[in-house]
């Protein structure tokens, strides 16, 4: 109730103390910032994948600036020799407007990232989008099958058998590459698992499917029972570290991201930069009151 409160006074606060909160979980402004904070990550040994905020977009104009600002991005990764890849939502780039517009800037690029050897992720938006996400994946996968991955939601209840429907894309020269986490928007309770226990059981599901099925899996998390959980997994089915990697937020829950990489495992760290970074935190606070105890947090122990 206090943190439903506390969400929805938050996006008129002015946007100086909204930024106070914000400035933990985003690199900065400006693609120099993006750079530092991934250079800084790689070298404590962490890769990263580096996301333009913005979404959800108005007019196609936006989505022309925002497919040159990735391309410049993923120039400049390969020019820095950043240890690497690339998050987008294809909202940013008008999957809602049109959708051919949003693949040819999308499939710009992958072919980039391909071109230099690197890799793209398409994010999973909220449920009026998975089903043309996962055409787009399918379509790029097609020409690029070992530059473009996906994400699914555990708390979807379709996961299981969007994977399923999936595997007949799965290949041993190049495996299918999924993010695997809960899902960050508030769907109803005939599409997504609510209760947290029922997430967590499905995210095991999904997971063993795929290490069952020889994906590739970016174990997304910072739930230290998922990422226990994700270990004993690997340990008894034996997989081997090149199928899979965890992933974190930047900002989030450093000492368990500390913990994996310990332990040895590839840790990659979603690194979110750009102006649109009110949007993106008044909107993830609309959408996720629990994110509100966070923000408190972030205000007040330093
Ligand atoms: P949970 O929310 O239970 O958090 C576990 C613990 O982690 C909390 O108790 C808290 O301590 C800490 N924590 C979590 N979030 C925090 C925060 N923001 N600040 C401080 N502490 C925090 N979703 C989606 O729908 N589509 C997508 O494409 C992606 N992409 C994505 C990439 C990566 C790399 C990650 C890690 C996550 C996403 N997500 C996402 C978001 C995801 O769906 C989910 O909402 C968040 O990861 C929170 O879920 P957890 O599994 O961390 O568990």
């Amino acid at each position: 109730m206090l943190n439903k409160l506390i969400a929805n006074i938050l996006p008129y606060m002015p946007k100086k103390l909204i930024w106070v909160f914000s400035k933990r979980y985003i690199a900065g402004e400006t693609i120099e910032e993006g750079l530092l904070a991934s250079k800084l990550l790689n070298a404590k040994g962490i890769e990263v994948t580096i996301d333009l905020l913005g979404e959800f977009i108005t007019t196609l104009n936006e989505a022309e600036d925002n497919k040159n600002q990735y391309m410049d991005i993923v120039s400049r990764f390969t020019e820095e020799s950043i240890q690497g890849n690339f998050s987008l939502k294809p909202t940013m780039f008008g999957l809602l407007i049109n959708k051919n517009v949003c693949y040819n800037y999308i499939r710009e690029i992958v072919e980039l990232a391909a071109q230099n050897n690197s890799f793209v992720r398409i994010d999973m938006e909220d449920s009026q989008c998975i089903d043309m996400e996962i055409e787009l994946f399918r379509k790029l996968r097609a020409e690029f099958p070992g530059n473009v991955g996906l994400v699914l939601q555990a708390y979807m209840r379709r996961t299981l058998s969007d994977l399923e429907a999936l595997n007949d894309l799965n290949t041993t020269e190049n495996p299918i590459n999924f993010r695997l986490c809960k899902g960050i928007y508030v769907e109803p309770e005939n599409v997504a698992f609510k209760k947290y226990d029922e997430v967590r059981e499905h995210f095991m599901a999904d997971l063993k499917y795929m290490f069952e099925n020889k994906m590739y899996a970016g174990i997304a998390t910072h739930d230290k029972y998922l990422v226990e959980e994700s270990m004993k997994l690997i340990r008894e089915m034996n997989i081997s570290k090149n199928m899979y990697e965890f992933q974190m937020l930047y900002g989030v829950t450093p000492e368990l991201r500390q913990m994996i990489v310990d332990n040895g495992h590839l840790m990659r760290v979603y690194v979110p930069y750009g102006k649109k970074w009110f949007n993106y935190s008044t909107r993830r606070l609309k959408e996720n009151p629990k994110m509100a105890q966070h923000i408190i947090k972030a205000l007040f122990i330093r």
